[in-house]
């Protein structure tokens, strides 16, 4: 340890006046003697900052600036093909017991991860930068946000953290001189040797992304991409958060929060959770179709929600992130006006193509170009048989650019939910829409959730998984325990005798024989919506299938789109020889998980196989 403070640059920490934390001065000091960066620069969020690293990483070719006239103060960066995605097999939630990680978890003993790490953040960060970056997940200040501070050796991650989150200077505001942080260690693993030119896109084919929930950390060595390096947003606001949720009796969760108002002025709260790359940020923006116009919805959040019971018996969610970090590909002016208009100036794009016009484009975006340069840097032409965009390229935009944007998005109380939504992406079974009958069949039909995987994490795509509560990849804690903990907030808001949340279950994504979506989506979705308020209200019917109620036909509010009743019938209902197998599926899943599985889980998928059979 001593050879190594020697070092040079560690005598002076560099740490300015604001910073007043013992604790975190001394963990800034150990970590920059492992991982022995050239310096260490203490952001302060400021919008000179943010233009003076992209400008340092235009220099790098890390970025490029788009036409100022095309796409005001925006850039593009291109990733390393290696690293485009989330990267689950390489994710690690190290509990002291494997069995608090549980079956769905990479789990490694602690004291052995930690010598992993130690073995591979020692010298890491030679040659570069230590940016300390200061966080608030949630408003700052308010009671129920967390802080994190990100020590990273990327200037990409601290610009996108600017946009994601509240960071900066006034964190050590709330912090002072012992607030508690979620320490948070980041690395493109990939030290910068003497005389040696940097890459565009540093990164490391080993890959680490790992948790430590007793103890609250978060380490991350080897991608410099979304998910992978931003802790805040799933290391920090969903694995870390939901296991502090277990603890405490509230829930972080994979959602969009939006905020929906009827044409009589009545608002009312939704939250939804699908799966990655499966419409929750255009559903969380969606705009009503002409003759739904008295609808409106508006957005709280488009990803995660932390989810709290107040005083009233009810349930408040508060979106923590402060930024969108978007699907492009698929995303236009007809599938999701609002975000398109959101991404009008101040984005950073990553892996989408470059315009001729130096301009962004990605498939789905609208007229094909005739030319560009994909997100590979190769020239790329209509035809030429590659993507010019990655099936994950993303946006980074700060949330406030959304022009419906909810007017109670960042109120520290957060706003009431009045129901909870489940959907996959299945080209098959499930129904367009169902309504849980009671909480524990809704938390069924989380559970049991299945999902076709996206490009939204390295590996096969298209193969249906089970992905409970859309939360497979993002839970900290024994999913098993989830359950229990989301049955067990049930059973303690009823006892307040206030109104549970309704539970709906969706899915947008039934094919027909030639592979095309059946139901037409995006701001159709709001003809469903429709319904589900009115079902809040009492007023609108449905009927019994097998897991729950189903709108008939004449339910739906169907002016101004075509759509026939066969063809209604085809995505609503229930095919008995696909659902033995989907039945089969959760009971694998069930088996799985059985330690610690509450048992009135297993008892309703007794209940519906006997339904079923009969
Ligand atoms: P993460 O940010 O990965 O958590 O995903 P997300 O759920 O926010 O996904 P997003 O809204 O960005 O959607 C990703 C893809 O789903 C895009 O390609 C959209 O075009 C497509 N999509 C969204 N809504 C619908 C819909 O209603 N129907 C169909 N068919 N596709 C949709
Ligand atoms: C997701 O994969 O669910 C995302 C994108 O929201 S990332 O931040 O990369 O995880
Ligand atoms: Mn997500």
């Amino acid at each position: 340890m001593n050879a190594v403070l020697s070092h040079n640059l560690l005598a002076d920490l560099n740490a300015p006046s604001w910073v007043q934390h013992p604790r975190l001065l001394a963990w800034v000091k150990e970590t920059a003697a492992l991982t022995q960066p050239d310096r260490i620069e203490w952001c302060d969020g400021s919008q000179e900052e943010y233009d003076r690293l992209c400008n340092l990483m235009v220099e790098s070719g890390t970025l490029r600036r788009l036409n100022p006239s095309k796409r005001p103060n925006s850039y593009l960066a291109w990733s390393d093909p290696s690293d485009v995605a989330r990267v689950e097999d390489r994710t690690f939630i190290c509990s002291e017991k494997e069995d608090d990680a549980g079956p769905t978890n990479n789990w490694t003993d602690p004291a052995v991860m930690r010598e992993t790490l130690n073995g591979l953040f020692a010298g890491c960060m030679r040659g570069r930068t230590l940016y300390v970056i200061p966080f608030s997940m949630g408003p700052l200040g308010s009671p129920i946000a967390h802080i994190g501070v990100e020590l990273s050796d990327s200037p990409y991650v601290v610009v996108n953290m600017r946009l994601m989150t509240r960071m900066g200077k006034k964190v050590y505001d709330v912090l002072g001189r012992d607030g508690e942080f979620v320490p948070c260690v980041h690395s493109v693993g990939k030290p910068l040797e003497a005389g040696v030119a940097d890459v565009a896109w540093p990164c490391n084919d080993t890959k680490y992304i790992v948790h430590f929930p007793e103890k609250r950390e978060i380490w991350s060595f080897g991608s410099g991409y979304g998910g992978n390096a931003l802790l805040g947003k799933k290391c920090l606001a969903l694995r870390i958060a939901s296991t502090m949720g277990f603890d405490q009796g509230w829930l972080a969760e994979h959602m969009l929060i939006l905020g929906v108002t009827t044409p009589e002025g009545k608002k009312l709260h939704l939250a939804a959770a699908f799966p990655s790359a499966c419409g929750k940020t255009n559903f969380s923006m969606m705009i009503p179709p002409e003759s739904l116009s008295g609808w409106k919805v508006t957005t709280v959040g488009d990803d995660i929600a932390w989810i709290k019971p107040g005083t009233d018996g009810r349930l408040h969610a508060i979106n923590p992130e402060a930024g969108y970090f978007g699907v492009a590909p698929g995303t236009n002016e007809k599938t999701n006006f609002n975000c398109m208009a959101s991404l009008r100036e101040n984005v950073i794009f990553t892996n989408v193509a470059l315009t001729d016009e130096g301009d962004v484009w990605w498939e789905g975006m609208g007229q094909e170009p005739e030319h560009c340069i994909d997100w590979q840097g190769k020239d790329w032409t209509p035809g030429c048989g590659r993507k010019a965009a990655h099936p994950n390229a993303r946006f980074t935009v700060a949330a406030v650019q959304n022009p419906v944007i909810d007017p109670e998005w960042d109120n520290p109380q957060g706003v009431p939910i009045d129901a909870f939504i489940f959907g996959g992406r299945r080209s098959s079974t499930v129904p367009l829409v169902t309504e849980a009958r009671s909480w524990l069949e809704g938390v069924y039909m989380a559970a049991t959730m299945g999902s076709e995987t996206t490009a939204a994490a390295a590996g096969e795509q298209g193969v249906v998984r089970r992905d409970p509560f859309a939360m497979l990849p993002f839970c900290g804690y024994n999913m098993s325990s989830y359950f229990a903990h989301w049955l067990d907030m049930g059973s303690k808001l009823s006892a307040t005798g206030a109104r549970l949340p309704s539970v709906f279950c969706v899915n947008w994504f039934q094919t027909d024989t030639d592979g095309q979506f059946i139901w037409p989506g995006f701001g159709e979705n709001m003809r469903v919506l429709k319904w589900m308020i009115e079902r809040i209200a009492g007023e609108a019917k449905g009927e019994d299938n097998l897991f729950g109620i189903t709108p008939r036909y004449e339910d739906i509010t169907w002016d101004g789109l075509d759509f026939d009743a066969e063809k209604y019938r085809s995505i609503t209902g229930i095919d008995q020889a696909a659902w033995r197998t989907e039945l089969a599926l959760h009971a694998e899943l069930f088996e799985k998980l059985k330690q610690r599985l509450p048992s009135e889980l297993s008892a309703l998928h007794a209940r519906l196989q006997t339904r079923l059979n009969a």
